[in-house]
């Protein structure tokens, strides 16, 4: 069978955009601490530093909110498309397929900040838009007079949503905003440096972003700790799991060799807002007995909980149904993608990796 170096350890540009240290455990955007910002501050303030490369002043802060709100409308043939796709199809399959849509109008090269901020206005609108129709529910416009992630959570269920939820949601869509050449950043790289426009580089982000082994944990996460059900059961279930080979969805990293920081962040965030719910309770003890049983099984491998155990626990806190955990990601995630594009496009280098041939010669 051919070999996939999955390019492990390979540098495939230069970015201001962030650091991601897996030795120390860091995260770092454009200067500032991820989990510093993640509390401090809020969706439209984070998209705009890693856009721009500053945090807002007041009046840019405003102005770029104004835009973002402006922005969330769904155009009527978009409505149109979103209608007709069978029922069936997963809702990350209707997002790929809708993004890819807006391709043309604004939509063309070179990638624009005015591009950035009006598909990470819309994606939301999308997301929440299907999943309502989806679910045969009426469908609620976005609500002006709220922020990014406020109106997200009010489309989603048609009430004004908890501050406590908008706060914990924040948290978690600012820490999983960008991760510097993951897959799914990657993969929107290569296809914008063919100098194709920003809708397809972003559609071909979203489809790499659902495979479970990128975007995609979250929900195998829930399945996991269902599937224990009790802080007894844990080292058995996870034991027979080991032993059969399985990986344990929400552990391990490419890069993070020591504890990612947007695990430890978001399990603080959860542990504030869910205090002693019973299945946060067992959230942790299933933490704490998997890395111990990692430890044992794949002795130096360094496999601690992931960004998606926790994003786990959090995105349920808040009752958001296990089909929207991914497309969630997917909306903090937009951020990361459009500036990593807006970069490639300043360097306008096309991705050509090389491979080795393992055929045979002709006679
Ligand atoms: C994200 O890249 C990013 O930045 C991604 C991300 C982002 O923000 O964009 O951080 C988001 O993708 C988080 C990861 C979400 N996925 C999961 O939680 C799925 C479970 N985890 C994995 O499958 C795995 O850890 C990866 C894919 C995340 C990373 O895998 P690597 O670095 O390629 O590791 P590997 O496949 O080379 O495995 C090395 C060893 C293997 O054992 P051996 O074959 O050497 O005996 O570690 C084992 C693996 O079997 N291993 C695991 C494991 N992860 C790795 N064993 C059990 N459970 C796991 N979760």
């Amino acid at each position: 069978m051919a070999k996939v170096t999955g390019l492990d350890g390979i540098v495939a540009a230069d970015t201001d955009i962030s650091l991601v240290d897996g030795t120390q455990g860091h995260l770092v955007y454009r200067g500032f601490w991820a989990k510093d910002l993640a509390v401090q501050y809020e969706y439209e303030e984070v998209a705009y530093l890693l856009c721009n490369g500053v945090l807002p002043d007041q009046a840019q802060n405003q102005q770029f909110t104004k835009n973002l709100t402006e922005s969330r409308q769904l155009p009527e043939a978009l409505k149109r498309l979103l209608d007709i796709i069978p029922r069936e199809m997963p809702i990350m399959g209707v997002l790929q397929t809708a993004i890819a849509m807006l391709s043309g109008g604004i939509f063309i090269w070179p990638p624009t900040k005015e591009q950035a901020i009006r598909i990470t206005a819309i994606l939301p609108t999308i997301i929440a838009y299907r999943y309502r129709m989806q679910n045969g529910l009426s469908v609620i416009e976005p609500k002006p007079e709220l922020g990014h992630t406020a109106n997200f959570l009010y489309m989603l269920t048609g009430e004004l949503p908890k501050p406590a939820h908008v706060k914990a949601l924040g948290a978690y869509l600012i820490l999983g905003m960008e991760h510097g050449m993951n897959a799914s950043t990657f993969a929107s790289r290569v296809v914008l440096s063919t100098q194709s426009d920003m809708a397809s580089a972003i559609s071909a982000a979203i489809g790499a972003m659902k495979g479970p082994l990128h975007g995609g944990a979250p929900t195998e996460v829930i399945a996991m700790l269902d599937a224990i059900g009790s802080k007894e059961h844990a080292e058995p279930w996870i034991r027979e799991s080991l032993e059969r080979g399985d990986r344990l969805m929400g552990f391990g990293h490419r890069i993070y060799k020591t504890k990612d920081p947007r695990a430890e962040a978001l399990r603080e965030v959860t542990e504030a807002l869910s205090g002693n719910d019973p299945w946060f309770d067992l959230a942790v003890h299933v933490e704490k007995t998997a890395v111990r049983l990692l430890a044992e099984y794949k002795p130096g491998r360094h496999l601690y909980a992931n960004v998606e155990f926790f994003a786990a626990s959090i995105m349920r806190a808040i009752a958001l149904p296990t089909e929207l955990f991914t497309p969630t990601f997917t909306a903090a995630r937009v951020v990361g993608w459009s500036a990593h594009l807006l970069e490639q496009a300043e360097v306008n280098r096309i991705f050509r990796p090389q491979s080795v041939y393992t055929g045979p010669m002709p006679g």
